[in-house]
């Protein structure tokens, strides 16, 4: 199961005069649903990027089950092991659902065919079915939306899912769902989640709940009797 490592990363914006994240020290790893939370401005969406090959940390090392990222051709990394879902869902708006599972298949060279079965049997397993497969994003619920983001991620065969505030605009019960889906991806099939969020139901499902505050990370323990300064 993949395993992604952080110790002692610092991030400064060019031009800043101040670190955003100071000795930054976690392990995430596959199996388990990780939430990170914090105020807003702390460094959370910085730290994914990081995470996600989008930028590099000015000090400090991330390793992949044990590969330092300075070894390895960042393009690959984050194509082979990453995928991301936002809070916008951030979908072709031009594809229909199936196409925006089945394009970045094709992309890694897949059978345009056998993506396109590939993109049905992801669909339907996360709901998305019949007709739904050829709408538009524009013509699908909030909620449906994220599942095709959600399934755009799973076609691509990467391990780590790192999320940014996914269910930011989803209501309640969209909400439950998509929680449910990324449980039981971690859970039953070995996904190491990173969740960025301020949605107390996705922290109390967490199996980790890391806790940015200025510029530093800790592990709090996910006890929600005590309350939660999210
Ligand atoms: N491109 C940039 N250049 C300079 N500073 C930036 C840049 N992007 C973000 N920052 C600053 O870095 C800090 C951390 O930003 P970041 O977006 O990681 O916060 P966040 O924890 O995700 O906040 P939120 O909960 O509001 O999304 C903030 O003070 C922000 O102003
Ligand atoms: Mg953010």
């Amino acid at each position: 199961m993949a395993k992604l490592e952080l110790e002692s990363i610092y991030y400064r914006y060019k031009g800043a005069d101040k670190d955003v994240l100071r000795d930054i020290n976690c392990v995430f790893e596959g199996g388990k649903l990780n939430t990170i939370v914090g105020p807003s401005g702390s460094g959370k969406t910085t730290l994914l990027s990081i995470m996600a090959g989008l930028d590099e940390p000015s000090q400090g090392k991330i390793s992949i089950d044990g590969k330092d990222l300075k070894d390895m051709d960042l393009d690959e990394y984050r194509r082979d092991n990453i995928s991301m879902i936002f809070q916008a869902f951030q979908l072709f708006p031009l594809l229909t659902a199936l196409e925006n599972v089945s394009f970045p298949m094709e992309y890694k060279g897949i059978d345009k065919e056998k993506a396109k079965e590939k993109g049905i049997e992801v669909l339907n397993s996360l709901g998305i079915d019949g007709d739904k497969q050829s709408r538009y994003p524009s013509n699908l619920s909030g909620g449906e939306q994220q599942r095709v983001a959600i399934g755009r991620t799973l076609a691509t065969g990467a391990k780590v899912i790192l999320a940014d505030e996914p269910s930011g605009n989803l209501d309640d019960e969209n909400s439950d769902r998509i929680i449910d889906i990324l449980k039981k991806l971690a859970h039953e099939q070995g996904f190491c989640i990173v969740i960025v969020t301020h949605d107390m139901n996705i922290v109390k499902s967490a199996d980790n709940v890391w806790r940015i505050k200025d510029g530093t990370i800790e592990m709090t323990k996910n006890n929600l009797s005590k309350g939660l300064d999210i």
